[in-house]
């Protein structure tokens, strides 16, 4: 597909990390535009397995953007600083994350209630013109699909590259009605370029939200995409791919993260745990009794036994 329509992969904490964008890129090919799950301040300081995972991905070359949350604009001139410091001029803000504890304190989609502290953090993009560019991934409120409204004006003085939009509130967590007119009204008041955010599935989802929306700039598909991990290659193609070669590309996707993570972490618990986020995205490749073994298994070795069953 020759057009300049945007495939973005979405942060998944725990999921998305330097390993799997080294191998979905290879897999995806060109293009597609990859963004770290939330960089964050703790205990007063940037964690530094977060800053170590941004120095593997540039070394790999992936096309990718890091996300920082924050809960002031001194958190804020942090996580950027450090972003610089890793050798990136392109920063995500999360304005959407909806886990309490993060919300509460102001961070995520806590920050779409708190338009005095956006006003600040806007003066910091600003100081930063010309060095970093920075877009912003949101929902649409907390509790209230229309609570955007509170912010979009500030959004709009910012330069941003884009908008990407969950069309959910952040009660919501990741599951029910999408606001499907929220979505259109607030990308209608937006002077940034759109990008649609939720349950992308196949290429059928992707050519029907751009029928819709003609507007958009691009999609950014999360779950949708580690379970079908050959979504946006089938897509450009123009063709879905028969089963068995989603089946085989989405398995040797994950034998190659457990290779990866049986060399890099320490100990089968610590590689098993690690894999555990990803059961739910392999169910429609493996039988559910084998499924069942391969979480079940006390050692890397039993795993590695079942998938390779499942292979
Ligand atoms: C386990 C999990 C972790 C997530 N971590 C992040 C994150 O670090 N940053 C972020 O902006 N969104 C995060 N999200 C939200 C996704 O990026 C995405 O917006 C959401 O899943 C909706 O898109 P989807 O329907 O394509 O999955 C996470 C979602 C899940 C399920």
């Amino acid at each position: 597909m020759d057009d300049d329509f945007r495939l973005m992969c979405a942060p998944l904490q725990g999921l998305t990390d330097s390993a799997f964008r080294r191998f979905h890129t290879s897999l995806a090919g060109e293009g597609v535009e990859y963004f770290t799950p939330f960089l964050r301040v703790e205990h007063g300081d940037v964690r530094r397995r977060d800053v170590s995972e941004l120095a593997v991905s540039h070394r790999d070359g992936v096309n990718l953007t890091p996300q920082v949350i924050f809960r002031s604009a001194d958190e804020f001139t942090m996580l950027v600083d450090t972003v610089i410091a890793a050798g990136y001029d392109k920063v995500d803000m999360n304005m959407g994350c909806p886990f309490p504890p993060q919300v509460k304190k102001g961070r995520g989609a806590g920050i779409l209630m708190r338009p005095d502290v956006l006003a600040e953090v806007a003066e910091r993009v600003e100081s930063y013109s010309g060095r970093v560019s920075f877009l912003v991934k949101m929902r649409l409120g907390i509790d209230c699909a229309d609570s955007w409204r509170g912010v979009v004006e500030l959004l709009n003085a910012m330069p941003l590259d884009h908008v990407a939009i969950h069309p959910r509130t952040a009660s919501q967590q990741y599951a029910g009605e999408i606001y499907y007119g929220e979505f259109e009204s607030l990308a209608g008041e937006l002077r940034h370029p759109v990008i649609f955010n939720g349950e992308v599935r196949t290429p059928g989802d992707i050519e029907r939200l751009r029928e819709r929306y003609p507007f958009i700039a691009g999609v950014m598909a999360g779950r949708g995409l580690l379970s079908r991990p050959t979504l946006f290659a089938e897509y450009r193609s123009g063709q879905e791919f028969d089963a068995e070669s989603r089946r085989r590309a989405a398995l040797d996707l994950h034998r190659r993260l457990v290779d990866e993570y049986a060399s890099t972490l320490c100990g089968d618990t610590q590689v098993l745990s690690h894999l555990v986020a990803w059961r739910e995205y392999l169910v429609d490749y493996i039988d559910r009794k084998l499924l069942k073994q391969m979480y079940k298994a006390k050692t890397l070795e039993a795993y590695r036994q079942a998938l390779n069953r499942a292979m």
